[in-house]
């Protein structure tokens, strides 16, 4: 597999990327707007409110533009030029470092309370995956929150149709189960204290048919969390142990 640090450096990719999340009626608006609630619940549980916070993978600054008006100090890091230049005209109030973490200790040291990463560890390749999450330990403060998402989960009825395609086509998409996602970062210094299922429908538009049916729907499957191992994207929260 191609290195992932390549993979958003084009000019092209924020506009290609990021629209999706900010126009209502489609489905990456609705995850989006799950997403911010599971943040909310993550951001809520904890006995202190976090002061400094990363951003780690960026991107266009979207999960960082929730973060960053509720802590005293937000930094993004990402490594592509292109997708920082709109994260920093969406978070003014943010610090947006462009650099490697992952090759580069000295740069974002933190300890941070709260870090977060959104669309990034699904698609990244195994070495670089590991070395994220080594530079993420070492920045994340003892009582810190890291709050992580993957968006294709094999056993979801979305991960099964695209497994069905992939065979078809020979080209197989990356994908992670809740319990991999839970190895993964249990591997790198955390305890797993929860896992939040979303996007459990199967959507082939690129707008949704009934999006106020499919807004209800989701939003409660979503918060009952029965069988988040069911669901196509999930959200992991761990604690350093
Ligand atoms: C799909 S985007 C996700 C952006 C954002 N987190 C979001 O959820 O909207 C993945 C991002 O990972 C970044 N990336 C890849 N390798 C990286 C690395 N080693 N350090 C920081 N960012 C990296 C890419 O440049 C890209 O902006």
């Amino acid at each position: 597999m191609d290195d992932y640090r390549e993979s958003h450096k084009s000019i092209d990719k924020p506009g290609e990327y990021d629209q999706k999340f900010w126009t209502p009626g489609t489905p990456e608006y609705l995850f989006w707007q799950i997403e911010q609630q599971i943040l909310e619940d993550a951001f809520d549980s904890r006995s202190s409110v976090p002061k400094m916070s990363l951003d780690f993978a960026c991107g266009t600054g979207r999960v960082l533009s929730w973060v960053a008006p509720k802590v005293e100090k937000c930094i993004g890091v990402d490594v592509s030029t292109a997708m920082l230049s709109v994260a920093r005209e969406r978070c003014p109030s943010a610090e947006i470092i462009e650099a490697d973490i992952t090759r580069n200790s000295a740069v974002a040291a933190g300890p941070f309370d709260f870090v977060t990463s959104f669309r990034f560890f699904l698609n990244a390749q195994r070495e670089l995956q590991h070395e994220a999450l080594d530079a993420i330990r070492q920045r994340i403060a003892e009582d810190g929150t890291l709050v992580v998402n993957f968006h294709l989960n094999p056993f979801s009825p979305t991960g099964v149709y695209h497994a069905i395609g992939s065979r078809l086509v020979g080209s197989p998409r990356p994908v992670a189960s809740t319990r991999k996602a839970r190895r993964l970062i249990e591997a790198h210094g955390f305890e797993v204290t929860k896992v939040r299922g979303y996007a459990y429908l199967f959507y082939r538009r690129v707008t949704l048919r009934f999006p106020g049916l499919a807004t209800r729907a989701e939003n409660a499957l979503a918060r009952w969390n029965l069988v988040p191992w069911l669901a196509s994207h999930f959200v992991v929260i761990a604690r350093p142990c």
